[in-house]
């Protein structure tokens, strides 16, 4: 015997079924579009939201990340919230641990997040929750988290520095006056690292059919054409957009193919050359996994991850340091003390040793700061999963796009105090030794269970890479006022690069 509504609609006439049925379906189709309308608010005329909508916000910031913090520091609680992007932004250190940690379960990347990025990164590490996220994580953390991992990360970049980016710099010094794009050099020192330490593999040795640049130009415009994404007011436009294969996305679709033929390559190679006795992260991947598109999404993510974040913190470090040449000094005597100073001769050891390395501490300093006001992340995002409350009592709806921003962090007050905008590595010191803070104030790698992975290499790399050109060029940087505006993308890239102009030093 049947019970319920269905029942009781099968027992109703067939004209009455029929306005039943019609009235069900347009009811269904109203509470829907009222859902989705109530998600987005597309109407929302706060001032916030109008001045996202018309982006009137640029009259007086440079920057989408300065007019956030602009509004973080404004807000008793550090939080904001923009309706037409269901979007709750954070610059406060207890929400961050408790999206970070204490509530981990609740604030997944999420499906939406998965979505924009999803054609690019696939289901690589960085877009992916649950199962997937934890078997990659625990795979790459075999690698990443290896106790030797610091001194062979070591090495590659030892090596990279010697043989091939002083070589390159000691070039453009020969030829007086000539301006070099810094950004575009550490972009691509960073690629030859991240591809050597994870792949085992050389781009300069790689038997490509496209060369590098090409690559870079794509994965560049794929990966700023995805973050653009992420800043629509509605995700129904570029899906329409993607669907019909029009505009961006006709050229994110392209850009993406180029990104795949580099993968595919990677992975031949790996093959060709074997894989069971090698460590690289691939190799590792290659023994458990048969599935190529899936390894090519694992590749991509470590590109992203190691490639673009390295090279945006090296790139603001030597602009900050070009406006402060004291800080430029104590570095050098720093070094000096640890490393020897630079010979008659003129002739310095450009390379310090692992262990002289960890007893820079404010060479430590000064990149821990200069990230602090430049983080390669600017912001990152999660979704929320069930109704919360954060601990500063703002109420977060199911769905919402919550999202810690580690730039705005790095400037506020109520964090750093009252010289927070000021760039000084001493703030990291005590009694002379590095001492870090909280990663809930200072979410630069993020924290809590997702935290970077590649935190270690990444500052070796840079820690590398910083003494050996302070100690051996001067560093002018053409226009050292001009504050950095950034190209949209994943990680902050400086519009028009870094362009410099180097010299050997003299004293
Ligand atoms: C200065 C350099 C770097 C910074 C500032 C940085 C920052 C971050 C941030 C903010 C995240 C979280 C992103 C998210 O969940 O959406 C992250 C995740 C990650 N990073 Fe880094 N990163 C850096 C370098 C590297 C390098 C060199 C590698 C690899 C060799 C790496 C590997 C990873 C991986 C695998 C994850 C994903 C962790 C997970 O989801 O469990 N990172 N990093």
């Amino acid at each position: 015997m049947e019970f319920g509504a269905s029942f009781w609609y099968k027992s109703l006439p067939t004209p009455f079924c029929i306005l039943f049925f019609s009235f069900t379906v347009s009811f269904t189709l109203l509470s829907l579009l009222l859902f989705i309308l109530r998600l987005i608010k597309p109407w929302c005329n706060c001032e916030i939201c109008r001045s996202y909508v018309t982006q009137s916000w640029s009259s007086e910031f440079d920057n989408l990340c300065d007019w956030y913090t602009h509004l973080l520091r404004k807000s008793p609680t550090g939080t904001i919230h923009i309706h037409v992007l269901s979007n709750t932004i954070t610059a406060n250190p207890e929400n961050v641990e408790h999206i970070l940690k204490t509530r981990f379960e609740n604030y997944p990347k999420g499906k939406s997040f998965s979505a924009i990025l999803g054609d690019l990164l696939g289901k690589g590490i960085f877009n992916v929750d649950g199962d997937s996220w934890k078997f990659q994580r625990k795979m790459a953390s075999l690698e990443l988290g290896s106790v030797s991992i610091r001194s062979y990360a070591f090495e590659i970049v030892s090596s990279e520095i010697q043989t091939r980016l002083i070589p390159l710099l000691s070039s453009h010094a020969a030829q007086k006056g000539n301006i070099l794009d810094l950004q575009d050099v550490f972009r691509r020192f960073s690629f030859d690292n991240i591809c050597r330490f994870s792949f085992g593999l050389d781009p300069g040795c790689l038997q490509l059919m496209l060369s590098i640049s090409d690559f870079d130009k794509a994965f560049d415009l794929a990966s700023k054409l995805s973050a653009e994404r992420a800043m629509a007011a509605s995700q129904l436009i570029w899906k329409l957009k993607r669907t019909l294969n029009l505009g961006t996305e006709k050229k994110l679709k392209q850009a993406i193919k180029i990104v795949d033929l580099l993968a595919e390559e990677m992975i031949k190679n790996r093959r060709k050359m074997g894989f069971s006795t090698q460590k690289d992260l691939l190799s590792r991947f290659m023994g458990t996994i048969d599935d190529d598109q899936y390894l090519r999404d694992i590749v991509i993510s470590f590109l992203v991850a190691g490639r673009d974040t390295v090279a945006s913190g090296l790139t603001s470090f030597f602009w900050l340091l070009a406006q402060h040449p004291e800080v430029e000094k104590a570095i050098r005597d720093e070094s000096d003390r640890v490393m020897g100073p630079v010979s008659q001769s003129g002739l310095a050891q450009e390379l310090s040793s692992f262990d002289q390395m960890r007893e820079m501490y404010y060479l430590q300093a000064a990149i821990y700061e200069s990230m602090r006001l430049y983080p390669p992340v600017q912001f990152d995002s999660k979704f929320c999963e069930e109704d919360d409350t954060l601990p500063d009592g703002t109420f977060v709806r199911k769905g919402t796009r919550v999202t810690y921003h580690p730039y705005a962090m790095g400037r506020m007050e109520r964090i750093w105090g009252p010289d927070h905008l000021k760039f000084k590595p001493e703030r990291w010191l005590q009694s002379g030794v590095f001492t870090p803070v909280s990663p809930f104030k200072y979410p630069v790698f993020q924290a809590g269970l997702r935290v970077c992975l590649g935190k270690e290499m990444a500052l070796v790399a840079m820690k590398s890479v910083a003494i050996s050109l302070i100690r051996r060029f001067d560093i002018q940087v053409v226009t050292p006022s001009q504050a950095p505006t950034f190209v949209p993308g994943l990680t902050a890239t400086v519009r028009g690069g870094l362009p410099v102009v180097i010299s050997e030093r003299r004293d």
